[in-house]
């Protein structure tokens, strides 16, 4: 039998099991899964959620720029988003004057949306299982690296295939299952996306990192826009006579909220997990990554706090660049802390036992062994990989010297050409947010912990040199950043081609390049390689957990990993038990703002506005039964990054709010799902609304929606 065969028919089988509401699953193949869905409480059929046949669920969903979610909700092509999926949007068309991100904007006509160069969004046309094609030509005998090929060969060719026909058509082909399956993903994409409106971020952000991954929660994160197209309704680049784009479908909202046991369905892109993983990766990740990532990171936080609890200027500056450090700070604390509490590595370990000796003698003899010992080749290699990335490549002055050296272009002959207009960009994009003493301070920190922890023969000759020289970080600091050109932008001003060697033997400079070159000669290519010796057993371990877990009776159902394609996970509205003693509701209203309210603290400082009305009540049509305007929840639904702006939708396939976040003492989701404490968190579509009608008084747009009650 073949091996594609092998997969889709232990599939069927495991879609007998019903259980907890882990899983991330194929809409194409949803109708494996709509008879636990309708029991727990759905009320439509599987091809209301996809159909290549009708218009369905699908057809309402796109993936947003990058790496979020969106979803259509009017017949005149209005999306809504996150927030936070909107942002560089939103601080694109920010200035003194308008000042967007603080005040919030709503396009109060047609004519006043924003345009957005290089935004897209795309629908998805179809997806099809296409492995035959895929591994058409393979044979057993090839290596990795041949298969590798013939896979990106054939993949070009159905994809040319696929987007011979139709205007703006874009197809990937992706392996799911570590490369058991593929299957092509083709896309309609739209780059017309204008920016319709969004509230202050003392909405939209309220909280800010101090209620990151956090619940109670009470963040207004969202945005909208509107997708345009050509008359036709065709994908078109910006232009005035464009119109907005007319969707198959879009979805209906219902104003009925939510209750705890009530069956919700989240429909968008989780980037990526790792659920079949060997318990040596978790142990490292649990053990020894995770950890030390955490503890770089909060050196440099605890600088950048200081340095912005000190001034107004610099704690604007660094927002952008603290919510980033911070946002995966923050979820890996969860995820060790999830981990630990699952005892994942030990569960897998037993598992990997079991398995183990069941293989003995057949197809997947000693696969477990094999990675186990990949994976302890591999992991002083990632160790240095993870204290280059999280150390050398955080030092803000030698990236920007390096994308500086960038711009000088030496030709054969010699002569040397600089780009000058591009140096004046990326010089005043970067001194606008630069503040010398934290990264210099960040640098000594994050280097003093490179030495003591990194192991020499993980180390540049480069390194040992330049501080047997120094003496020590410390001194090494005072020289690059008093020394380095990069360190003023007077003399980056003035810069001309006949500075190239100056900028090469700069210290920033050589610090970044000697690295990289270190890097690339002496790590990756070593990574690499054990990175596709573990793809390929991994291929044999992932099939071998599908049989094992078939022919010995293990509960267990299969969903492929997340790798941005779309995903429907359903589960149901529900509070969680974070600690002992504790137990936390599963939503929250305008009264928890209130709460939180406080002018002193910059992430609770509300509009004076909502302030005023919460005080006369004036909530409209938004209240809940109790008087209260609700603003989030939380639910069961397996979600991770790139679910965020996701559609929440009711047993009635209705929207009934938007996700944007993960509680985070449940972020271990992305590798194991415990069913007791992992919960996405969203935001109430009641809210949204509320904010659009009464902070922004855009409602009119609320005219082009369709309410179910
Ligand atoms: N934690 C959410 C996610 O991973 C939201 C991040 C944006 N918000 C923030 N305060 N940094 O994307
Ligand atoms: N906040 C994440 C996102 O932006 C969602 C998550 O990790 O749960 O996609």
């Amino acid at each position: 039998m073949r091996k594609t065969s092998i997969i889709t028919v232990i599939l069927l089988m495991a879609s007998l099991v019903a259980r907890a509401d882990e899983g991330m699953w194929l809409p194409s193949l949803i109708s494996q899964r709509i008879a636990d869905m309708q029991e727990k409480g759905f009320r439509l059929e599987a091809e209301d959620i996809y159909s290549i046949n009708q218009a369905s669920l699908k057809d309402a969903v796109v993936l947003f720029g990058r790496g979020c979610t969106g979803e259509l909700i009017s017949p005149e092509g209005l999306l809504l988003t996150n927030h936070h999926c909107g942002y560089s949007q939103i601080q694109q068309h920010s200035s003194v004057e308008h000042d967007y991100l603080k005040d919030g904007f709503w396009a109060m006509s047609r004519e006043e949306e924003l345009p957005n160069k290089g935004l897209t969004v795309s629908f998805l046309e179809r997806m099809e299982d296409v492995t035959d094609q895929i591994l058409r030509g393979y044979d057993p005998a090839m290596s990795e690296a041949e298969r590798a090929e013939l896979v990106k060969k054939n993949s070009q060719a159905v994809i040319e295939e696929a987007t011979k026909e139709g205007k703006g058509l874009r197809a990937t082909v992706e392996a799911l299952y570590y490369g058991n399956q593929y299957f092509l993903f083709l896309y309609r994409q739209y780059e017309d996306v204008r920016l319709v409106g969004a509230p202050p971020s003392s909405i939209g952000k309220f909280g800010g990192d101090t209620d990151n991954w956090m619940w109670p929660r009470h963040t207004g994160d969202f945005s909208m826009f509107r997708i345009y197209a050509d008359k036709e309704n065709n994908p078109a680049p910006y232009s005035e006579d464009n119109v907005p784009y007319r969707p198959k479908k879009y979805f209906k909202i219902s104003l009925k909220g939510v209750q705890e046991g009530d069956f919700t369905f989240i429909y968008g892109f989780p980037g990526r997990t790792q659920e079949y993983i060997h318990s040596e990766g978790v142990r490292y990740i649990e053990e020894t990554g995770d950890p030390h990532k955490i503890h770089l990171r909060t050196l440099r936080l605890d600088i950048m706090n200081r340095h912005q609890a000190q001034s107004q200027k610099v704690r604007i500056q660094y927002s952008s660049k603290n919510a980033n450090v911070s946002n995966a700070w923050k979820k890996w604390q969860g995820e060790v802390k999830g981990i630990r509490k699952m005892k994942t590595v030990q569960t897998k370990q037993e598992f990997e036992k079991a398995f183990d000796r069941w293989a003995k003698g057949g197809e997947f003899d000693g696969v477990v062994g094999k990675i186990a010992k990949i994976y302890e080749e591999l992991e002083p290699y990632q160790f240095a990989t993870d204290y280059y990335a999280e150390t050398v490549r955080t030092v803000e002055l030698a990236n920007f010297a390096m994308s500086m050296a960038r711009l000088f272009v030496k030709a054969e002959d010699g002569t040397v050409t600089f780009d000058k207009a591009k140096a004046d960009e990326l010089a005043s994009t970067f001194y606008k947010d630069w503040y010398l003493p934290i990264d210099k301070e960040s640098f000594i920190a994050v280097m003093n912990e490179y030495e003591k922890n990194v192991p020499a023969e993980f180390k540049p000759a480069y390194y040992k040199d330049k501080l047997a020289a120094y003496g020590s970080i410390n001194a090494w600091a005072e020289d690059m950043f008093t020394n380095s050109l990069f360190a003023d932008p007077e003399k980056v001003g003035s810069l001309t081609e006949t500075d190239r060697e100056a900028v090469m033997s700069d210290p920033a400079t050589g610090f970044f390049n000697e690295f990289l070159k270190w890097y690339a000669a002496d790590i990756q290519p070593v990574t690499a390689r054990l990175n596709q010796e573990l793809q390929l057993a991994y291929r044999d371990y992932m099939r071998g957990q599908m049989v094992y877990c078939r022919t010995q009776r293990v509960m267990k159902d299969f969903y492929p990993d997340a790798n941005l394609t779309l995903r429907v996970a359903y589960g149901h509205i529900k509070g969680y038990s974070p600690a002992d003693g504790v137990y936390y509701t599963p939503s929250s209203t305008m009264k928890g703002i209130m709460e939180k309210d406080n002018p002193e603290i910059f992430d609770y400082n509300i509009p004076q506005r909502l302030r005023d009305i919460y005080a006369t009540k004036d909530y409209g049509r938004w209240a809940d039964a109790t008087g209260e305007v609700p603003v989030c929840f939380i639910a069961t639904n397996h979600t991770t990054g790139g679910n965020s702006g996701s559609p929440v939708i009711n047993a009635d396939g209705d929207l009934i709010g938007l996700n944007f976040d993960r509680v985070w003492e449940g972020t271990m989701s992305d590798i194991v799902f415990d069913p007791d404490i992992c919960r996405n968190i969203s935001l109430d579509v009641r809210y949204v609304l509320f904010t659009i009608d009464k902070i922004g008084e855009a409602d009119y747009l609320l005219e082009e929606m369709t309410f179910t009650e």
